[in-house]
C-alpha cells in the first residue's frame, strides 16, 4: 500500500541522505516520466502479470530503477553520459504490450519474439516516443530477438530487464520500496488533481 502519511521531516531526512536511496530513485523516475505514470493507460500494465506474482507495471518500474543504477555506474566508471529521461521512459514502456501473455492462446507461444514490437506500437499510439525510446523498447529482448540494441541506454535497459526477470522469477525482492514510492507519488498527484491532497508536501515529493 502506498504510504501517504510521511511527514515533511521524514521527507527532508530522505532528501538529505547521502546514499542513493530508493526514495531518490523513485523521485527521479517519477519526475522524468510523470506524464506517463499519471496517464491511466499506462496503469493498465497493473492488470497483467509479468513474472511470478509481479505485475507488468511493477516489473517496468523495477527495470527503470536498475537502468538508472546501471547508468550511474557506467557514467562513473567509463565517464560516459546517458540520456536519463529517455532511459527511464523507455524502461517504463518496454513491456507496454497490454495483454496476458500467460493466456494459453497459441499466438502467445511467440510472445517473447513479438511483444517488443507490440509494446512499441502501443507506446507510439498512446505517448510521444522519441527514436531512442523506440530503440529501447524494440531491442530489449536481445538476444532472443536478433537485432541488437544500438544505443547505450538500450543496452542498459536490456541488462536491467534480465536482472529483474531473474529476481522476480525467484521471488527475490529488490524493488518493492521503489515501486511503493512511485505508487505513492501517483496517488498523491491524483489526490492533488481532485482537490483532496493536503497543501504540503507537493506532489513531486514521493
Ligand atoms: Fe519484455
Ligand atoms: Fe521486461
Amino acid at each position: 500500500m502506498p504510504r501517504l502519511e510521511m511527514t515533511l521531516t521524514e521527507e527532508k531526512d530522505l532528501e538529505n541522505s547521502k546514499q542513493i536511496t530508493e526514495y531518490k530513485l523513485a523521485k527521479e523516475i517519477f519526475s522524468l516520466s510523470r506524464d506517463i505514470l499519471l496517464d491511466p493507460r499506462s496503469r493498465r500494465m497493473k492488470e497483467f502479470t509479468q513474472h511470478g506474482s509481479t505485475t507488468v507495471f511493477e516489473h517496468c518500474v523495477a527495470v527503470a530503477k536498475y537502468s538508472l543504477l546501471l547508468s550511474r555506474f557506467f557514467e562513473k566508471v567509463f565517464r560516459i553520459k546517458f540520456d536519463r529521461r529517455s532511459l527511464v521512459r523507455g524502461a517504463l514502456l518496454h513491456d507496454y504490450f497490454l495483454y496476458d501473455w500467460h493466456d494459453p492462446d497459441p499466438k502467445n507461444r511467440i510472445h517473447g519474439f513479438t511483444h517488443p514490437g507490440t509494446a512499441w506500437r502501443n507506446a507510439c499510439r498512446d505517448f510521444e516516443i522519441n527514436s531512442l525510446e523506440a530503440d529501447i523498447i524494440r531491442r530489449h529482448m536481445f538476444p532472443l530477438t536478433p537485432i541488437p540494441p544500438t544505443h547505450r541506454e538500450s543496452i542498459v535497459v536490456c541488462l536491467a530487464d534480465k536482472w529483474c526477470a531473474v529476481c522476480e522469477t525467484f521471488k527475490i525482492d529488490v524493488s518493492s520500496q521503489v515501486i511503493d514510492r512511485v505508487n505513492t507519488g501517483i496517488a498523491r498527484a491524483e489526490e492533488h488533481e481532485h482537490g483532496l491532497a493536503l497543501p504540503v508536501p507537493v506532489v513531486e515529493n514521493i
